[in-house]
């Protein structure tokens, strides 16, 4: 898709502060750290829309980036940041929880995890939820630069195997650095959105 707005919307850490405008929106979901942000900056060729960090837990809010005034990306805080409080991670838990299975206009769920290492427990766990919730997702494996293009479908294996996947999840081998995978990251997203 050739993205000719890509603008800031807003942050929501409780359901009164999402968008109005009912547009569909697409949740970018996983580990801390893992790239959500560069993945939304890098599809919507953005090098700054999503705050990126080298630090985990740098995005703390559900954050809404209206795309051409079709759908949204919403940036999800990342799981598995062992820095955050008990309490704090609870609260999340329960507003992201919220969020994923009542939101209306939520059309898919982008898991992004990391293609050099096998899926994480709370990986595990992420898919395994999307799952029984039911919602349509995209597997995508990021920081493929850092990953011989020889070694990508072992790699791929260990995410599908690792995650438990269904055959009908599609996994896309990504890197926010070179653009690998983007354009099939498009046309299934685009899916969603037209639907
Ligand atoms: P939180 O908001 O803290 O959960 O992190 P995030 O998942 O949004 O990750 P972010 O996009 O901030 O990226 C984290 C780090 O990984 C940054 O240093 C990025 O530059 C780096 N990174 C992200 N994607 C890629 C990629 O495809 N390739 C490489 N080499 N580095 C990447
Ligand atoms: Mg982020």
């Amino acid at each position: 898709m050739k993205v000719t707005q890509a603008a800031y919307a807003c942050s929501a850490v409780s359901p009164d502060q999402y968008p109005k405008d009912r547009l569909p929106e697409i949740a970018l979901v996983g580990r801390s750290n893992v790239g959500k942000s560069s993945f939304i900056n890098k599809m919507v060729n953005r090098h700054k829309l999503a705050h990126t960090s080298s630090t985990p837990g740098k995005t703390r809010t559900l954050n809404f980036y209206r795309i051409n005034n079709r759908f949204y990306f919403v940036d999800f805080p990342g799981y598995g940041f062992a820095k955050v409080s008990k309490e704090e991670r609870a609260k999340w838990a329960a507003f992201i929880e919220e969020y994923l299975t009542s939101r209306r206009f939520l059309v898919g769920v982008v898991h992004i995890v990391d293609l050099r290492h096998p899926p994480t427990a709370d990986d595990k766990l992420m898919a395994d939820w999307l799952r029984h919730a039911g919602l349509p997702t995209v597997v995508v494996a990021t920081k493929a630069d850092k990953v011989s293009r020889g070694q990508w479908p072992k790699h791929v294996k260990a995410v599908r195997e690792g995650l438990g996947l269904n055959e009908e999840v599609p996994v896309v081998v990504f890197s926010a650095e070179t653009g690998e995978g983007k354009d099939k990251v498009w046309g299934l997203l685009l899916d969603w959105v037209d639907a």
